[in-house]
């Protein structure tokens, strides 16, 4: 039988290439972004008194209300805004489902979309299955600032939509209250709708705070924000998240996510709808991850390595200019099979695998992980 790819030029990610040579080699594994510390006993207890007490057939299409309700008052708390948990808000297998199935739900053929790069990997092939075409805004290390009108000129009547994720991976950079003002003032009046994907918005630095659509009314009435609770709660293998627009859009996504997975794990979503009465449980990961950041750059204060400090995300991007100028993919392949550790190239998720010689390092580890990663750095 002979097919013709749908998506050609898609192979095997980063991650998991990284991963598996990470694996292979025995290395440390700073790679894909994921936590090798266990999530908290009380949600694992919560999760299973929650099958125990028979949440185990399916849960309405949007998600159990309990949770919906929950996330709403998380939005109130946080952000003093509301989302209706009937209508606002509908619960996804993690942030990835709830962004394929915004695209699949508004972008057509010949549509154009918006996104900034270094970018996650999940957003082009998702319009690119969809018959759009991704516009790159290519972003410079290492301050990956935007220059909204360069944005502002490559807007036009095909522009449909808009990507911004912050805190952002793999950069580890943030977007401030002057980037939201700009991405609001040049979207006013269009049909663009804005998906911010906002899956560490609960990971962030040096006492900033977290810009999410929701803070600025007219980019609220047209965005889509999504969340991921595996990157809040250290279970990414649970691949739970949520997300949430004004009832209108909402109406659109629920047609798709109907068909398309229908609905989600009903005890993970009982469990999570409990271990939220407590905000705690969300409020303190910013100052954890920062005190991991900073031990981190601590050790390797020495090192021939150079770095901005992330700003938020638990990603750490580090140069490498004054050790090799080799491409950053032979690099980092390098340092796994022959140094023990694994990181992830930034050249992937560049407009034509643009090379700043730079790697990205996930320090949601152990401390005692982070020291024999440092140690094994210093030595380069
Ligand atoms: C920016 C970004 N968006 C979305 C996701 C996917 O989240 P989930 O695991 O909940 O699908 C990730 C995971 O690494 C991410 O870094």
């Amino acid at each position: 039988m002979q097919h013709i790819s749908k998506l050609p030029n898609v192979g095997t990610t980063i991650f998991s290439i990284m991963s598996a040579l990470a694996n292979t080699h025995n290395a440390i594994n700073l790679s894909q972004g994921f936590p090798n510390f266990k999530s908290d006993q009380k949600l694992i207890d919560l999760v299973n008194q929650a099958m125990h007490s028979g949440f185990n057939q399916y849960a309405p299409m949007p998600g159990n209300l309990e949770l919906r309700e929950a996330i709403a008052r998380k939005f109130d708390l946080l952000y003093a805004t509301s989302y209706h948990p009937e209508t606002e808000i509908t619960v996804t297998a993690g942030a990835t489902q709830a962004i394929y199935t915004i695209i699949s739900a508004f972008i057509r053929k010949e549509d154009e979309v918006i996104i900034f790069r270094p970018a996650y990997d999940c957003y082009e092939p998702a319009i690119a299955l969809h018959g759009a075409k991704t516009v790159s805004m290519q972003l410079e290390a290492p301050g990956y600032a935007v220059d909204w009108n360069a944005v502002k000129s490559k807007i036009n009547s095909k522009t449909k939509m808009i990507i911004i994720n912050t805190p952002q991976n793999p950069s580890g950079s943030i977007f401030y209250d002057a980037d939201m003002l700009q991405l609001q003032e040049i979207t006013k009046d269009t049909n663009i709708i804005v998906l911010s994907d906002e899956v560490y918005e609960h990971i962030i630095f040096d006492g900033e705070k977290h810009q999410s659509v929701c803070l600025f009314s007219d980019l609220k009435s047209r965005s889509f924000i999504t969340a991921s609770f595996g990157k809040t709660f250290h279970n990414t293998g649970w691949k739970m998240g949520y997300c949430c627009a004004p009832k209108a859009l909402m109406e659109e996504f629920r047609k798709v996510h109907q068909f398309n997975v229908f609905s989600v794990n009903h005890p993970m979503q009982k469990g999570l709808a409990d271990y939220l009465k407590e905000p705690s449980h969300y409020l303190e990961l910013s100052s954890f991850f920062q005190e991991k950041r900073d031990l981190f750059l601590k050790l390797i204060a020495d090192s021939r390595f150079s770095f901005k400090p992330a700003r938020g995300a638990y990603f750490q991007v580090l140069g490498y200019s004054d050790i090799t100028q080799d491409y950053d993919v032979d690099f980092a392949k390098r340092l796994t099979m022959e140094n023990g550790i694994a990181s992830i190239p930034l050249s992937v998720f560049n407009d034509e695998n643009k090379d700043d010689k730079v790697l990205r390092f996930c320090f949601a580890k152990t401390d005692e992980t982070l020291k024999m990663a440092a140690d094994i750095l210093n030595r380069i």
